[in-house]
């Protein structure tokens, strides 16, 4: 069976962009991961330059993504939907269609911090030291996703 992975920010241009990316890495090929936006500003852009550029800089390829926005089908498409802040997780259970829906919602970081609910930081407004910092993060979380996924 092959599990579906969506990973949801606000934007699709910085972080999710990057959780796509990193965990297809460390995932066979027949495992499906993708990313969407809570927001509809940046549907048809490319991620950030600075997200395609640290991922460039860890041997990750992300420059052909395409932003889209998260949509209601999304939640039976997917098998788990990690969202990267309390934001994003209160925008997503808003549009959640039902209880099975709500239970694919989880914060990323709970895979390695449980029930903290820590956020990963939105680097948009910052300077590429976030990039990297919300690189790291990502890395280790989806080190501990790719194993659960696939025991
Ligand atoms: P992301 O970052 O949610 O990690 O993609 C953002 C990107 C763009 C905006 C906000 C956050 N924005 O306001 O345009």
């Amino acid at each position: 069976m092959s599990v579906k992975v969506l990973m949801v920010c606000l934007g699709n241009i910085c972080r999710s962009p990057l959780a796509e990316g990193i965990l297809k890495a460390k995932l066979p090929n027949n495992y499906i991961v993708d990313s969407a936006g809570t927001a509809n500003y940046h549907v048809g852009s490319a991620p950030d330059k600075r997200s395609i550029a640290v991922a460039k800089k860890f041997g990750v390829d992300i420059s052909q993504q395409k932003c889209r926005q998260i949509t209601t089908s999304d939640f039976e498409t997917f098998d788990y939907i990690y969202v990267m802040d309390t934001s994003n997780y209160k925008n997503v259970m808003a549009i959640a269609p039902n209880e099975e829906a709500k239970q694919k919602v989880k914060v990323i970081l709970n895979e390695l911090h449980p029930n903290k609910n820590l956020e990963v930081p939105d680097p948009y407004y910052g300077e590429m030291d976030g990039f990297e910092h919300v690189y790291k993060l990502l890395d280790e979380v989806c080190e501990a996703i790719a194993a659960k996924i696939k025991a």
